[in-house]
């Protein structure tokens, strides 16, 4: 056999897997066995096979023991191609002791072969997208100390077998799709020091039979959906440094024997059901780091011995019905990072001590009954980078300098009675993060120090609800990032004019002031009517012509030699681009009259799908150069105008504002619009005819959308009624079909990223079609897709905040919003983040959620398709974006004309329960 050998290692391996496929391959020992099955697995393919050893001990990846043996397959030490169990003969390896394949990308079952491996003491298949349950022969493996199957798509329960792996140490079976409840039998694993069962579908009780695991120092059992109370045999687990059951549906109160656990240094215990108080003793987990219990329903005050944690931290408390005041023992809590107490009870003063806390970061004391003065001594806390302080009853003049706290990106302090100036940044601060100022409702006076508008950094300003005076000030607005500012200054005393400044700012609200004069041209276009209401301002019906007349280039004779220069190369354009339509109608014979037109880059002026008649003129005409009485709408970068075109057909012309047009930003968004739409064609997708594209005259020719926006139907009740159940359902699926067009059918796919009831716009027989593509992209399969936030608020999906990576799930988080808005009728806001909270959504009754304006769906078949539509949009929601269906899925879940049966009428079901 050796010289067999000896002769084969001169051949290349390329024949010996050739020759060992046809069979021509004998071999007899156990060890050219597993040799061979090495080879017929295909695993080690990848590899030159030119310098590949025939001795498969030395194969990457392969460990041996001294008999020749196979003991050890890790894929982190080699690059495997296309691994997969099916090819291997894992009866052939006897003697494996580690094995470990990650991230191999398996996709099929534990091979039941498994069990045979006796020797096994490590086996990690952790992120290989495995199915199935986990196989009944895993319990032959009584050797194991590690079991590592997390992150896969494991299915069933977990079995009671597992009571024969007495030497497990590592038991990690998190993020799967586990069912059933933890087997009592798990208490056997006398050796278990980690515990891992996050992230799936686990139910029923905490077996009491934890306590057994007196080794146990990491204990993982959050996002699951377990029930029942916290058993005090949790007690007796005194090594456990690691405690983590959040996220499920656990009740009763924490347990006094919780307390013993004098090792611990993170306890999670938030979003759950749990009630009580806060047991006295807690003051004994000295080394705790992460106390987590928000959202629970805790009761009582915080007992003294708290304040001997004086290692936290990370304190969150917030959202639970805890009373009493913060004690000035605070301070003794000094190396406090984040402190959350909001949405509670808590009464009292803001002790000064808390000035003491100076590593804090994050300070949320809001939605409690704090009162009293802000201490001075908060401005020590020079690490901060978030301080809300809103709707509690804080009275007293701020004596914050903003200048002092020179890390704060977020400052509210709304709803309280704050008196004296508006906070301003002090003069000395050259760089300063301040990204959110919120002071509404408070009796804040004075004027408005124009400093806190030029902040580098400034996106939100809101000032409404005081009693500040004066003028508003020339300048406000200018700052760099004036484009990405809101303002709000409603419900003030501010008088005087209106400065120009303003119109470079995003949003803008000053009803419900003194203003006086007249509306600045510019700012009156740009913003919409009602943030002018309630003032003293001159209303002036020249107030929306397109262009002054003088600048007009049809008609002014001055301009005439210029203006041949700028339109002369137009209806050259529009002169061949006609002829080119003639010659292809003559030869085509009107083939195909839906298809647009190859779009050529620097094209100026383009329309199709009409007899070629259409000209620039006639769309002036039509519009007598775009007068004020053929404007229907404004937008937020341009006005609407309504057309009638000589072959009888009534179009929409969104026509970009001139000084606008000056903006590179809103040019771009605006040739953008036409470049995507002109490539695209869908029914539910707003129809693009034409469009001009020059400096001087910009805007793009729709089809007439009878009914405006679906966003003003909503709110307009009479169009609200008309907008029945079968039509908003029909809405539903119209939006999802267009985006699933756009993502799956479209190659590369397009993202719109604007996708609210803004942009839905309704035809007369209230058929819906997506619109405003203005920020749309195509996605580059080659780039990283990075990008800046974009969109509505409301509707952008909250991974954004952090990853700026964009893809086709952003979308389908907006489509969930639009869903969930149409069937209730309003944006359902605060309802979004309770979803990730399914408790919370067990109090929701689907009828409650519904529309009120209209009377509830009588017949069947309408009600089956509103929890459909509403199961749907709560899957899109989903905050992990990878758990979000594609459009795909939604459009076809849609196409399907028999959904299962309602098990329950409407008012006797729960959205929790149309969340699987
Ligand atoms: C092939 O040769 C290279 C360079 O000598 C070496 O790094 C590599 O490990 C060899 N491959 C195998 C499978 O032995
Ligand atoms: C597991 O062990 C049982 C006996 O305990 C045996 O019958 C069964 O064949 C084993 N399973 C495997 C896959 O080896
Ligand atoms: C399993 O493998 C992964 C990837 O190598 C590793 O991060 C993880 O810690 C391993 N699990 C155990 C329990 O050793
Ligand atoms: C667990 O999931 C499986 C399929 O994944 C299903 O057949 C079974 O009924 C579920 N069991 C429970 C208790 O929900
Ligand atoms: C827990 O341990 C006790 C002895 O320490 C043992 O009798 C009992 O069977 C164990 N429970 C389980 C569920 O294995
Ligand atoms: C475990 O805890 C329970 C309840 O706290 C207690 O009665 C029992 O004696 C403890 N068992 C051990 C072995 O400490
Ligand atoms: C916890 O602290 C209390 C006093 O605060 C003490 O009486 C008790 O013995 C301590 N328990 C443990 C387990 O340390």
């Amino acid at each position: 056999m050796n010289s067999f050998f000896a002769l084969c290692i001169a051949i290349t391996s390329t024949i010996l897997v050739v020759a060992v496929q046809k069979g021509q391959y004998h071999s007899s020992s156990s060890k050219d066995l597993e040799t061979k099955a090495l080879i017929l697995s295909g695993w080690w393919d990848s590899y030159d096979t030119k310098n590949f050893s025939l001795d498969h001990c030395k194969w990457p990846g392969v460990t041996c023991n001294n008999g020749g043996y196979v003991i050890g397959i890790n894929s982190e030490l080699a690059y495997l191609s296309k691994p997969s169990f099916e090819k291997l003969n894992l009866l052939t390896f006897r003697h494996l002791v580690r094995v470990h394949i990650h991230g191999c990308q398996l996709g099929e079952r534990i091979p039941t072969q498994i069990g045979a491996l006796s020797e096994l003491t490590y086996l990690n298949l952790s992120t290989n997208f495995l199915t199935g349950g986990l196989p009944l022969s895993i319990g032959n493996l009584t050797k194991l100390e590690t079991l590592d199957i997390s992150f896969n798509h494991i299915s069933g329960s977990i079995l009671p077998e597992v009571r024969n792996l007495r030497n497990l140490v590592a038991l990690d079976l998190s993020w799967n799709s586990l069912n059933g409840s933890i087997p009592s039998q798990i208490g056997a694993l006398l050796k278990l020091e980690i515990l891992r069962l996050k992230a799936n579908n686990i139910n029923g009780h905490l077996p009491v039979s934890l306590g057994n695991l007196t080794k146990l120092e990491i204990l993982d059992i959050s996002s699951n959906q377990i029930s029942g109370s916290i058993p005090a045999e949790i007690g007796n687990l005194s090594h456990l440094t690691y405690l983590n059951l959040q996220w499920n549906e656990i009740g009763g109160a924490i347990p006094s024997t919780l307390c013993q656990l004098t090792s611990l240094k993170a306890l999670q215990l938030s979003l759950n059901e749990i009630n009580g108080s806060i047991p006295t003793n807690i003051g004994n987990l000295t080394k705790l780091i992460y106390l987590h219990l928000e959202s629970n329903k805790i009761m009582g005050s915080i007992p003294f011995s708290f304040y001997k944690l004086t290692n936290l931290v990370d304190l969150l408390l917030d959202s639970n019905q805890i009373s009493g005041s913060i004690q000035k023992e605070i301070e003794m809590l000094k190396d406090l990072i984040s402190l959350n107490l909001s949405n509670n009870k808590i009464h009292g003063v803001i002790p000064k001590e808390l000035g003491q806390l100076t590593h804090l970061r994050y300070l949320d004391l809001s939605s409690n009954q704090l009162s009293c003065h802000i201490p001075l001594e908060l401005g020590q806390l020079t690490k901060l980078i978030h301080l809300d302080f809103s709707s509690n009853q804080l009275s007293g003049q701020l004596q914050l300098e903003l200048g002092h706290l020179p890390m704060l990106m977020f400052l509210s302090l709304s709803n309280n009675s704050l008196s004296g100036q508006i906070p301003y940044p002090h003069p000395d601060t050259t760089y300063f993060d301040l990204q959110t100022l919120i002071l509404c409702n408070n009796r804040f006076s004075g004027t408005i120090p124009v400093q806190i508008a030029k902040l580098a950094s400034i996106q939100q300003i809101d000032l409404s609800g005081n009693s500040i005076q004066g003028q508003i000030p020339v300048g406000l607005g200018e700052g760099e990032n004036a484009v990405f500012l809101d303002i709000n200054l409603s419900h003030n005393n501010l008088s005087g004019p209106i400065p120009q400044s303003l119109v470079y700012l995003r949003s803008l609200n000053l009803s419900y002031n003194a203003l006086e004069g007249p509306i600045p041209l510019n700012i009156w276009r740009k913003f919409p009517v009602s943030i002018f209401f309630n003032n003293n301002l001159v209303y002036d019906s020249t107030y929306c012509p397109p262009f002054a007349h003088d600048q007009n280039p049809i008609r002014t004779k001055k301009k005439h030699q210029i203006n041949i220069k700028i339109f002369l190369p137009l209806v050259v354009v529009v002169l061949v681009f006609v002829g080119f339509l003639l010659l292809y109608k003559l030869k085509s014979n009107k083939a195909n009259p839906d298809q647009p037109p190859a779009t050529k880059q620097g094209d100026t002026f383009k329309i199709w799908n009409f007899d070629g008649k259409i000209a620039y003129e006639n769309i002036m005409e039509a519009t007598e150069d775009f007068d004020i009485r053929y404007c229907i709408g404004t937008g937020g970068y341009g006005s609407v105008y309504k057309a009638e075109l000589p072959n009888g057909r009534v179009v929409a012309l969104k026509k970009l504002h001139k000084l606008e047009g000056e903006n590179p930003m809103y040019d771009k968004c605006f040739k953008n619009e036409a470049k995507i739409l002109s490539q695209i064609r869908h029914q539910n997708i707003v129809k693009l005819f034409g469009y001009c594209l020059h400096k001087r005259c910009m805007f793009l020719i729709y089809d007439y959308m009878e009914r405006g926006s679906l966003f003003c139907a909503l709110r307009y009740e009479h169009e609200a009624l008309e907008l029945g159940w079968v039509k908003r359902v029909n809405v539903v699926k119209s939006i999802a079909h267009a985006l699933s067009y756009m993502h799956h059918d479209c190659t590369p796919p397009i993202l719109h990223r604007d996708v609210s009831t803004n942009n839905i716009l309704l035809d007369s027989k209230f058929e819906a079609r997506l619109s405003d593509f203005g920020i749309a992209r195509v996605l580059n399969p080659d780039s990283s897709n990075q990008t800046q936030i974009a969109g509505t608020r409301g509707y952008i999906a909250p991974e954004l905040a952090y990853t700026m990576i964009i893809n086709e799930k952003c979308d389908v988080y907006s489509f969930g919003v639009i869903a969930l808005e149409t069937i209730s009728g309003s944006h359902p806001g605060e309802f979004i983040p309770s979803i990730a909270r399914r408790s919370a959504a067990e109090n929701v009754i689907l009828q409650d959620f519904l529309d009120k304006r209209l009377p509830p769906p009588a017949d069947l078949r309408v009600a089956t398709d509103i929890v459909r539509v509403v199961s749907i949009a709560l899957a899109c929601l989903n905050p992990d974006p990878k758990s979000r269906p594609w459009m795909k899925e939604v459009s076809q879940e849609f196409l399907d004309n028999n959904p299962p049966k309602l098990s329950r009428p409407l008012h006797n079901l729960s959205m929790s329960e149309l969340m699987n």
